[in-house]
């Protein structure tokens, strides 16, 4: 009987086991926009490869739209290992206490995409992720969204449109001393509450990208879109170090080819979806889309250019001598 009774409990135990060993390994992905975007569909796409180069040994749960956690919520989120994986935008990292991520949020200091690039796949994006490890959290790679516009209920045009105004932005210094410098008001909130906030006027515009602003419905609560491609949006692709480095190493190896093609793919689309979103935006007639003249870019550029000097500091003089260096931006040409 005791035999026996230990078979049955050496089965059951070599079962749950075998149960256990089988379950696969979660990757819970939150983030804060819709799935119909860069971000959104890069999510996916990894979602995809990882599950296919794993054999299903990892499943990667994406948490979309705010709606596992939010601005604010998700950076302690992901060092607690309540979630695994985040694509936060590059100007939420100041909160965390590495304000140099900030030095991305500078107004006009990249051209485009190209601009961007040469930082984030150079010695200065491997040095930002660096300074990540001491949080608990490891970069993997950097995903782009776009460049930003302004919208608001009256026309911005010039500098002096956007006195007094109450902009929405980011949790970033930067952007917090972009709109003192054009003397509107910056009101730091979560990306889940913007719509709401301009629907029932607590804000009167802010910035975004034109995919951000289309697929958030942005254009049918705020009547002026000006396309000032005045800065940049893009996000880093962070996961928890402790869940990180415990992985088997052939799942990790996995992941990381997974990442790499994902971020590709969402790097390639990244342009297209912002300039359907703003055809979309201009063909949707809710909102009338501004384009500025040369001469009004140029007062934009004169105006803004001093948000560089005044967060040098903050954000790092070398480091801003470094971009400078990689992007072949020159302030005083100005
Ligand atoms: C925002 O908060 O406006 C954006 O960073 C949202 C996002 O992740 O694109």
């Amino acid at each position: 009987m005791r035999f026996r009774a230990t078979l049955v409990a050496l089965c059951a135990f070599v079962l749950a086991a075998g149960a256990h060993a089988q379950q696969p390994i979660v990757v819970k992905f939150s983030h804060v926009v819709a799935v119909n975007t860069p971000k959104g569909k890069g999510a996916e796409r990894f979602k995809q490869l990882a599950e296919e180069r794993t054999q299903g040994r990892v499943k990667v749960e994406v948490y979309p739209n705010s709606t596992l956690f939010k601005d604010g919520e998700e950076m302690e989120a992901l060092q607690l290992g309540s979630v695994q994986m985040l694509a936060p935008s590059l100007a939420k990292f100041g909160p965390l206490g590495v304000r140099d991520y900030e030095v991305f949020d500078l107004p006009y200091v990249f051209d485009g995409y190209a601009d961007v690039h040469k930082v984030t796949d150079g010695p200065i994006g491997k040095a930002l992720f660096r300074k990540l490890e001491s949080k608990g959290i490891v970069g993997l790679a950097y995903w782009d969204n776009g460049l930003r516009e302004m919208t608001a209920n009256k026309p911005l045009r010039t500098p002096a449109d956007f006195r007094g105004l109450k902009m929405r932005i980011q949790s970033s210094k930067v952007l917090d001393a972009q709109f003192r410098a054009l003397g509107a008001l910056p009101q730091v909130m979560a990306f889940s509450e913007v719509y709401q906030a301009m629907q029932t006027g607590v804000i009167d515009g802010g910035e975004n990208t034109s995919s951000n602003i289309y697929t958030q419905k942005m254009h049918e609560v705020q009547k002026y879109m000006t396309v000032s491609d005045h800065g940049y949006i893009g996000y880093a692709v962070i996961v928890n170090k402790k869940f990180w480095d415990a992985l088997p190493a052939d799942i990790r190896t996995a992941l990381e080819g997974a990442m790499k093609d994902a971020t590709t793919y969402a790097n390639d689309i990244a342009k297209k979806e912002n300039d359907d979103a703003l055809e979309a935006i201009r063909k949707s007639g809710r909102t009338q889309v501004i384009t500025l003249t040369p001469q009004e870019k140029a007062a934009w550029k004169k105006a803004l250019v001093k948000v560089h000097e005044d967060m040098a500091p903050t954000i790092g003089r070398d480091l801003l001598q470094e971009i400078y260096r990689e992007t072949g931006f020159d302030p005083a040409k100005l």
